[in-house]
């Protein structure tokens, strides 16, 4: 059940319909984790019964292989690759690895993907789901926003949602959907149907200034308050349980950052082009990490200016962002050492 996602739902069933009528719409939702976007996608692809709806789901394991995003969406259609000109289905055999050959023409790739979707809506308007987008392969993430680009008639809906505020997607220029936290309202039905019992007015203000109405945390401070708490008679604005959590996440974002700072202070010592690019890659899954982690437990105790992990994390975040996305740092990295054959000397990790 999804609570207070009116609005949203209303242009995710807009694009759903456009589909239906014959025009093709695209949407990226972009949004922090927690904060529901998985949750949309969903809502959407169960309004589409009378659609195709094909999958896809990023992850890091795959975000370095090239086109892995792109088969998870499309493999259910590979048997219509006969219907596309000689020259996009040999580039598309060989970006699946169904044929030998170089690495294909990212171009021909992108003009195959939007020529298979258009075959694959002969028999119903299709619905394309990509959720995870930040850890698409950035091949796949070129060709999905190419054909997205293109698509005017073909009756697809085309849904990506993803964590990323700055990656390849975003500068995509493709309609974004921002997604933000539940309303004041949409908080307080949340509340009322999770919590054992109706919180009072006052916790319910409270919880939902301190979550920033992420679904996520809403659903956590839900399931760990107590009969006193919710009753208000024993609230405070950061329970104990709270920072405990808060802790946690913190204590599990130091690792990477401790590895990143070695392998930044390494770089120094040994300036060459890979090292830095370790540094640069390293400093990025930090980053991600600790954001992950901290975003979301953060959002629980409230998320201010003066809190000084607040000020931490602005710093990591401005570092992604002027490093970029630490899987393609990592992709280029591992092209680099390919081609060199050699790893560089580093301080012991
Ligand atoms: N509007 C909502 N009403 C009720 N529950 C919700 C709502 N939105 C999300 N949730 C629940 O909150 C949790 C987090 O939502 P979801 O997984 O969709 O977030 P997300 O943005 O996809 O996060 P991530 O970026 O980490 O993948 C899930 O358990 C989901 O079912
Ligand atoms: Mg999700």
């Amino acid at each position: 059940m999804l609570y207070g996602r009116a609005a949203e739902c209303a242009v995710l069933d807009a694009a759903l319909d456009d589909a239906r009528r014959g025009r093709s719409r695209c949407l990226v939702l972009r949004g922090e984790p927690g904060v529901g976007k998985t949750a949309l996608l969903a809502y959407a692809a169960g309004q589409a019964a009378d659609l195709q709806v094909l999958k896809a789901t990023g992850t890091p394991a795959e975000a370095s292989l090239a086109f892995a995003g792109l088969h998870q969406l499309l493999r259910a259609e590979l048997g219509r690759m006969g219907g596309l000109p000689d020259v996009q289905a040999a580039a598309l055999a060989t970006a699946f690895g169904l044929a030998a050959g170089a690495a294909p023409d990212r171009f021909l790739v992108g003009v195959a993907v939007l020529g298979l979707l258009s075959e694959a809506v002969a028999d119903a308007p299709l619905l394309c789901v990509v959720d995870d987008a930040q850890w698409l392969d950035g091949e796949s993430v070129d060709a999905l926003a190419f054909a997205a680009r293109r698509l005017e008639a073909e009756s697809v809906a085309m849904l990506l949602a993803t964590t990323d505020a700055s990656g390849t997607l975003t500068n995509a220029d493709l309609p974004v959907l921002t997604v933000v936290g539940l309303d004041r309202a949409g908080s307080d039905a949340l509340l009322e149907a999770r919590c054992a019992r109706p919180p009072a007015p006052q916790v319910c203000a409270s919880l939902w200034r301190l979550t920033s109405g992420s679904p996520l945390a809403l659903l956590e401070v839900s399931a760990a308050l107590t009969a006193p708490q919710l009753s208000g008679a024993s609230f405070s604005t950061t329970p104990n349980w709270i920072q405990q959590d808060a802790m946690k996440s913190i204590i599990t974002s130091f690792s990477p950052q401790e590895t990143a700072v070695a392998v930044l202070d390494a770089a120094w010592l040994d300036p060459t082009p890979v090292t830095a690019a370790m540094a640069k890659a390293t400093a990025g899954r930090s980053a991600r990490i600790a954001a992950k982690h901290c975003q979301q437990v953060l959002a629980g105790i409230g998320f201010t200016t003066e809190h000084d992990l607040h000020r931490s994390l602005r710093r990591i975040w401005m570092l992604d962002q002027l490093f970029g996305s630490s899987a393609v740092l990592t992709k280029r990295l591992g092209q680099q050492l390919l081609a060199s054959r050699e790893l560089p000397p580093l301080l012991p990790l």
